[in-house]
């Protein structure tokens, strides 16, 4: 079975200085997979290259069989790629409905829209119960609910999300995490960046480490979780 998303030898450079190094992975269908790494270790910048919003400068993606080297970046939504982004990039002076809506931006079956709007009610209620609310009145964890629930609404086959615990309070944060693992009993394949390590690896089949732009360790969730070099960098043991 060929993977969903196909990362080979990606590197991504701003100027002269190279942010991501060579870096190989894949992402199965149905599959959670986190990339791991302190700031700065190049996670938002493969993430911004997968969505197209920066030029690799050597390497190769495929998705869905599809090579995405030279896609424009609403070209790679329409594909089925969704970025649910760094600092969540919601617009806080529209309705939540509003900013739920423009995450369907490049779709033409109001009705299925619709659904899928209730569908993200479903998943997260306050953002039902708000609705007609700006949405820069969101508390920092409901914002983060709203960038999600954005993101579905490009019925996404993989869904990409840039470190959705940051800032939060651990009972929001822990709001997140399940929401995530209740995502993918429903199906949607996860493609997590993650600061915070614990939570990630808890959810994930599969993990990356990245250190300056490379991967210096994978495994399976469970493996890192336990791995004595993780635990020591990443899960603040010694
Ligand atoms: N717009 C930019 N211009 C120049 N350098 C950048 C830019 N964005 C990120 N970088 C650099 O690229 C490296 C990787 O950053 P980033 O991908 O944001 O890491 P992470 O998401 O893992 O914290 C860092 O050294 C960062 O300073
Ligand atoms: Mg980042």
């Amino acid at each position: 079975m060929t993977a969903l998303l196909q990362v080979e030898d990606l590197k991504v450079a701003y100027g002269k200085i190279e942010a991501v190094k060579g870096i190989s992975f894949s992402v199965e269908a149905g599959q959670i997979v986190t990339l791991i790494g302190t700031n700065g270790a190049g996670k938002t910048t493969t993430l911004r290259t997968l969505s197209g919003l920066l030029k690799p400068s050597g390497g190769k993606i495929f998705f869905d069989g599809q090579p995405l080297n030279g896609v424009p970046a609403h070209k790679i939504v329409s594909m089925g790629l969704a970025h649910s982004p760094e600092g969540r990039r919601i617009f806080p002076r529209l309705t939540i409905a509003e900013n739920l809506q423009l995450g369907a931006f490049l779709r033409r079956d109001p009705a299925g829209i619709e659904r899928d709007i209730q569908r993200a009610y479903e998943l997260f209620p306050i953002l039902g119960e708000r609705r007609r609310q700006a949405a820069g009145t969101l508390s920092g964890g409901e914002q983060q609910m709203l960038a999600m629930g954005r993101a579905l609404m490009s019925q996404p086959k993989l869904l990409m999300l840039d470190e959705p615990s940051m800032g939060l309070s651990p009972i929001m944060m822990q709001r997140i995490v399940e929401t995530i693992g209740e995502l993918k009993a429903q199906g949607t394949t996860i493609l997590l960046v993650e600061q915070n390590a614990q939570a990630a690896l808890s959810l994930a089949d599969e993990g990356h480490v990245m250190e300056i732009g490379k991967i210096v360790l994978s495994g399976s969730g469970q493996d890192l979780l336990h791995d004595e070099s993780v635990r020591k960098a990443y899960l603040g043991e010694d």
